[in-house]
């Protein structure tokens, strides 16, 4: 196929496309960006969309009006070639590409009976005149939630982002992974360079693990093997071959329920950080929360720490204090107690190059 066999519809195809529809008493939905790198996000949303109706037509922003919108880097592909891959999709019908800044008049044309925007839009902050013409137009207005961690520009950015800087993560955990999604949200804020480049669970159907996949992250389950409480020596074999694959900077414990032992340990060692939610060196081990309330503590919290073979037992390097309540359950104690984790790992990961920690 060479460039010259690509068209795009024009506003009146898609128009006439409506027009059949409306007659079959079906419905059009009319959606509109820029879709200049297509990620799992995009087809996501435009699945969503599709879903409303029985036919999808996506307004494509031209060249010139991607480059009034977002400026002289972008668009990153043309629109002939953004048309192309977007009709490629399962979920669309039709690509028009439209010149102005707005969509407006292409919605006075078409005339779709649902209109659908991405997630960052609520249906008050819509350009008035599109919101307008979609009035006129009699069309629904649905704003559809935007998928996490997918964007053109988190892409760009990471691809110009100086290599040297940016922490690889390895991750591993059993359970909620609550601390696994702080890193996420502590990433995309801005608050921690670092990208996750391996997610690690000895449990498959664990919520660690669907939170990786949620965000895009590489999700691997490796089975333990049969003693219910270690970890075999294959699995922990598998483990360092994840984390070399990956290029792991800095390997995360976080919840992770099983003991690290070699090859991980000596290869990684320095680099590996756990959370641990008591004041080491108190209540060592996997019931601390409980053990903090048995022994009647005013006090519990947490600690960041360094992981060596000793259980619970390397460099400390952050804790953080919370107090125990009157009525403390360990799960009322261990929610007060993760939501301090929440905020310590990140911050720690955020300064291991500044806290003069090893990385490889
Ligand atoms: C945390 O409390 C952590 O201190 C401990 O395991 C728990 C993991 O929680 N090692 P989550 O899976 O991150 O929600």
């Amino acid at each position: 196929m060479t460039d010259a066999d690509f068209t795009p519809a024009t506003a009146a195809e898609a128009r006439q496309l409506r027009d059949r529809l409306d007659a079959q008493g079906k419905r059009l939905v009319f959606t509109n960006g820029c879709f200049d790198l297509l990620h799992a996000g995009h087809v996501r949303y435009l699945a969503q969309a599709r879903a409303l109706g029985d036919a999808l037509v996506v307004a494509l922003n031209s060249d010139a009006s991607v480059r009034a919108l977002k400026g002289p880097e972008r668009p990153l592909n043309n629109e002939n070639d953004r048309a192309e891959v977007l009709c490629a999709l399962k979920a669309v019908d039709a690509v028009v590409v439209f010149g102005d800044e707005r969509a407006t008049r292409l919605i006075e044309t078409i005339r779709p009976h649902v209109y659908a925007k991405g997630g960052d839009y609520t249906v008050e902050s819509l350009n008035a005149q599109e919101r307008a013409a979609l009035q006129a137009a009699g069309a629904e207005i649905r704003i559809l939630p935007l998928v996490p961690g997918r964007s053109t520009t988190a892409t760009i950015q990471k691809m110009h982002a100086p290599a040297a800087g940016r922490l690889r993560l390895g991750v591993l955990g059993s359970g909620k992974g609550t601390n696994l999604q702080a890193i996420f949200d502590a990433v995309h804020a801005g608050r921690l360079d670092a990208e996750v480049v391996a997610v690690i669970s000895d449990q498959n159907d664990s919520e660690f693990l669907s939170i990786a996949r949620r965000e895009g992250a590489p999700a691997h389950f490796v089975d333990p093997g049969d003693n219910p409480k270690r970890l075999g020596a294959a699995a922990q074999k598998e483990i360092f071959e994840h984390l070399e694959r990956a290029r792991t900077d800095v390997v995360v414990l976080a919840g992770f329920m099983r003991i690290l032992k070699e090859p991980v340990i000596s290869a990684y060692a320095g680099r590996i950080v756990n959370v641990h939610p008591s004041l080491l060196p108190r209540h060592k081990g996997a019931h601390a929360v409980q053990d903090a309330l048995d022994a009647g503590d005013r006090e519990a919290g947490c600690t960041v720490h360094l992981v060596t073979a000793e259980i619970d037992a390397g460099a400390i390097l952050e804790q953080g204090r919370v107090p125990v309540l009157p009525g403390d359950t360990a799960e009322l104690l261990h929610d007060r107690i993760k939501a301090v984790e929440h905020v310590l790992l990140p911050k720690v990961l955020s300064e291991w190059r500044q806290r003069g920690l090893a990385v490889r």
